[in-house]
């Protein structure tokens, strides 16, 4: 019986750009996803690279006045470079410059042209460089004559060129996506794309002439073109498995998974099967696509100066955190934002305090009441059962999940089930049972809780390889290399584990680095946000530095209905004696987080001009809990 086979394509990118965030992501999700089939048994292929003809490159090296070969191969070693750094796993890196690539686009152009699908007309339209397309009337009514994705303003050409007959696959691919829910997901870009082919398609320009553009592969059937950077770019997902004659194509073409960014749908979902269809080979298995990453909720761009370098990233949380925040926070298919802020949450939350903080607990009770060895599970109660179920119950239902590219609800899932696992323990307390001389059922809890660990750090290895191979090594155990019986033997010697992700700090950057200069009004918001800010007065009741840091002050605030805590950044403009019986303003129903392994529930308001910040307060007595509108 044949092996099952997984083959799985990051796009190729521009290399007219640093690699940012957006291109990590994506190939952080494929690598995910190679891993985990991996796991599950499957002989895996994963294919990433980078797309080097056509005239927007052309024109980003004459514009810097480079030599356009010498400047696709530094930006593509940048690519090239950048992936083991993020541990990326592909097995291969394709550029289309290359004569393995440039062979397979030439043998396919010609096979299409003589099966008739590719014919010479003349065409005037307008056009888009960036996009590397005509854009259509209909599709710039709103704002006729400009790029309605780059705002730029379109080029009219009119030449003649070859076309590919789009239109004959037209109702053929309508057939081949509604027929095939698995064929595209999810399920709104399915929709967005049948909803696009009941228009009738026009047939599609995929050559450029020389004159106009040298750069690009030439047409085999007339060198005085060469071909649509587009249709060159989607070939390397073949050319790089080597078709048509070797193994590699046959054996894993039929298990292609592309995933993309909703930016290149149209290329993908329309153009791309039906440049197979008619070149008669078969359609990949499934297209997945997923948003787009905001950063702090705009866009992210060179000229806004908010491009998220992965690398820097990683540097500073650490790179499987980094690696978890990107696949957990973005809903696989629509938007994500990133932001220090939700990252730093994240971490203490769902890393520091639930799973690093339960292998913590685990780990050093096994060393306290059961001599360092993996305790035997005996009798194991209805508790214990039911904890274990839930986690033969996510093994269940990954492969459901890696289908549908959902990684961010597989590992909320599987935090679930770590919470569960800390509460499983302080429920049945073995330091209790320990005190009470019930040996065996504290070897029991704790045999059932090491389970629940090593099976987490088996479903989150794929997420997170570092920082789970320091987990499972704490259990005696090496890199994980099947989900079948997870479990380790009985006696197993068991290291008590360091904390494996620290609490990281989060600090307001207003308080953190005052400017001297006024900040720029932020985006308007409208007027249901600005309502859902719940702030109050408050009364100081306490205040004290916070250790080891010269920033933060923690206080204890009468709220009226409460007494809380809440941690400020504002130790360097007023001392803690200064702060006690004063009257201040806070925002009251801010999530609460972490500030130095204090809880702060609230944040207080001041205003500040370059090196000072004076605190926001009433002006006149008002009692403690007071609203402020
Ligand atoms: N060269 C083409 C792709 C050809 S594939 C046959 C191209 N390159 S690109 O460099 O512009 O990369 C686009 C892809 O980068 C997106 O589809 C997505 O995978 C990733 N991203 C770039 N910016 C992004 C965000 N802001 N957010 C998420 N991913 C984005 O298009």
């Amino acid at each position: 019986m044949p092996g099952k086979t997984y083959y799985v394509t990051t796009p190729i990118y521009y290399v007219n750009a640093d690699p940012h965030l957006g291109h990590a992501y994506t190939t952080i999700m494929c690598d995910i996803l190679r891993r985990y089939y991996d796991l599950l048994g499957y002989d895996t292929y994963f294919l990433t690279g980078t797309d080097e003809y056509g005239q927007n490159i052309m024109r980003v090296a004459q514009q810097s006045n480079r030599d356009v070969k010498e400047m696709v191969d530094a930006n593509s070693a940048k690519f090239r470079a950048l992936w083991p750094q993020l541990n990326i796993t592909n097995d291969d890196f394709i550029r289309t410059t290359e004569e393995r690539h440039s062979r397979v686009v030439q043998a396919i152009l010609q096979r299409t042209y003589d099966n008739g699908d590719i014919y010479m007309a003349e065409y005037g339209g307008n056009y888009c460089v960036r996009c590397e397309r005509f854009y259509t009337d209909k599709e710039t009514e709103q704002k006729p004559g400009f790029c309605p994705i780059h705002e730029t303003e379109l080029e009219h050409i009119k030449e003649k060129n070859y076309f590919f007959r789009l239109s004959k696959y037209q109702d053929w691919l309508r057939e081949r996506i509604e027929s095939d829910r698995q064929f595209l997901a999810p399920n709104q870009f399915r929709n967005e794309v049948l909803a696009l082919l009941r228009d009738p398609l026009d047939d599609l320009c995929i050559s450029r002439p020389v004159e106009r553009l040298h750069w690009g592969i030439p047409l085999p059937f007339d060198d005085k073109f060469v071909t649509y950077v587009w249709y060159d770019a989607l070939v390397n997902y073949m050319s790089a498995l080597g078709y048509p004659d070797d193994e590699k194509f046959q054996k894993y073409w039929p298990e292609t998974t592309h995933m993309i960014a909703k930016d290149i749908l149209r290329q993908h979902a329309v153009y791309w099967p039906c440049f197979l269809k008619a070149a008669e080979i078969p359609t990949f298995k499934r297209l997945r696509v997923h948003g787009w990453w905001t950063v702090e909720g705009k866009k992210m761009s060179k000229s806004l100066g908010n491009v998220i370098d992965p690398v820097e990233e990683a540097n500073k949380w650490g790179l499987d955190v980094f690696r978890y925040f990107v696949a957990r926070e973005m809903t696989f298919g629509s938007d994500g934002d990133y932001s220090a802020k939700s990252l730093v949450a994240r971490n203490n939350a769902e890393l520091a305090d639930d799973l690093g903080n339960l292998l913590s607990r685990v780990t050093a009770m096994v060393g306290k009441y059961c001599e360092g060895a993996l305790p035997a599970l005996s009798e194991p109660t209805d508790a214990d059962q039911t904890l274990l179920r839930g986690l033969n119950d996510l093994i269940d239902a990954l492969p459901g999940h890696l289908e549908n590219c959902t990684i961010h609800s597989f590992l909320a899932k599987v935090n679930q089930v770590v919470t569960l696992t800390n509460r499983y323990i302080t429920e049945q307390a073995p330091w209790a049972k320990f005190k009470a001389g019930e040996t065996d059922r504290v070897g029991t809890i704790l045999a059932v809780a090491s389970q629940m660990l090593i099976g987490a750090g088996h479903l989150l290895y794929p997420v997170m390889p570092e920082r789970m191979a320091e987990l499972l090594e704490a259990f005696g155990l090496g890199q994980p290399e099947s989900l079948e019986n997870t479990a380790p033997p009985a006696g197993n010697k068991i290291q008590p584990a360091k904390p494996l992700f620290p609490q990281l700090e989060y600090i307001e950057p207003t308080l953190e680095a005052p400017e001297s200069q006024a900040a720029p009004v932020k985006p308007e918001i409208a007027f249901e946000d600005f309502a859902k800010v719940d702030l109050r007065i408050a009364t100081v009741l306490e205040a004290e530095p916070v250790p080891k840091t010269d920033k933060l002050l923690r206080l204890t605030i009468d709220l009226g209905m409460e007494k809380r805590q809440i941690v400020a950044g504002i130790a360097q403009f007023y001392k803690a004696e200064e702060m006690i019986g004063r009257q201040i303003v806070v925002v009251a129903n801010l999530a609460p987080r972490k500030l130095r392994g204090l809880e702060s529930k609230g944040m207080l308001l001041a205003g500040r001009d370059g090196e000072t910040a004076i605190l926001l307060g009433p002006g006149g007595d008002l009692p403690a809990g007071s609203e402020v509108s």
